[in-house]
């Protein structure tokens, strides 16, 4: 660990962008699955978005909206285990201090985001897993069994909100983060985002 540093490490740049890339896609993701019809012909054989580029051949046939929320639960499970190990390299790599330059409010502002966004990064996905968990479809991962399906309407419904909810308050706040980051570059004109590039 290296007190002096004023960078990011390396791993923690490449799980940040990383990470937020991830987050980004599965809104995209969310919202386009959540669209498409309930009722549609079963396939084989899936081209990622329709944007011929990539087919996705199947063991068996799945309708649309299987295929997708699926691939929304796997990806969310992968994102999620990268998110608990991005936590753990935080916990044991001490980050650069925020830049002396900043003014009082403008530390209290950075590091209280930081750490909300790092409880909505868990909060996320969790509160995903526990709906999955609670409808009568369980949980695959990229095709493996990973956990059954309750089948509880109830809870399905509630995390559903929730996850809706903290959907909602993530972009507020990843707003209000890329704000900032964009005053410090283009209005302090200093070092903050090129410690994270
Ligand atoms: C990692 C970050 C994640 C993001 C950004 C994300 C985002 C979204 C969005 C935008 C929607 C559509 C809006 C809605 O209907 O609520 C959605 C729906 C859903 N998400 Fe996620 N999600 C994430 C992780 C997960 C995980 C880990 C799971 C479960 C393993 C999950 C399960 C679901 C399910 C089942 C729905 C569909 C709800 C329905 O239409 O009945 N999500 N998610
Ligand atoms: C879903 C999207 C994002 C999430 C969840 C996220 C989350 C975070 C977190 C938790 C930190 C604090 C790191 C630490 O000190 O441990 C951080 C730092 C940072 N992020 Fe993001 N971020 C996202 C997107 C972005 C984007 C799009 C930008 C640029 C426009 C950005 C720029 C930065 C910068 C410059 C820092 C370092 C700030 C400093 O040096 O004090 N982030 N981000």
């Amino acid at each position: 660990m290296n007190l002096a540093s004023t960078r990011y490490t390396k791993t923690a740049k490449f799980l940040h962008w990383l990470i937020a890339l991830g987050i980004f896609f599965m809104f995209g993701l969310g919202w386009y699955m959540s669209e498409l019809p309930k009722e549609a012909p079963k396939q084989m054989a899936y081209d990622l978005f329709d944007l011929g580029i990539y087919t996705w051949q199947l063991t068996k046939e799945v309708s649309p909206r299987t295929f997708y929320y699926n691939l929304h639960k796997s990806i969310g499970i992968t994102i999620f285990a990268l998110i608990l190990i991005r936590i753990l390299w935080r916990i044991s790599h001490r980050p650069p201090a925020l830049l002396t330059s900043y003014k009082a409010w403008e530390r209290k502002l950075a590091s209280g985001v930081h750490y909300f966004l790092y409880l909505l990064m868990v909060a996320l996905p969790v509160s995903g897993i526990i709906m999955a968990i609670n409808s009568k479809y369980g949980i695959k991962w990229f095709g493996i069994d990973f956990i059954e399906g309750f089948d509880n309407k109830a809870m399905r419904e509630l995390y559903h909100e929730v996850h809706e909810v903290i959907g909602i308050v993530i972009l507020v706040v990843v707003a209000v983060h890329i704000l900032g980051a964009l005053k410090h570059k283009f209005i302090d004109k200093d070092e903050t985002l090129k410690r994270m590039l």
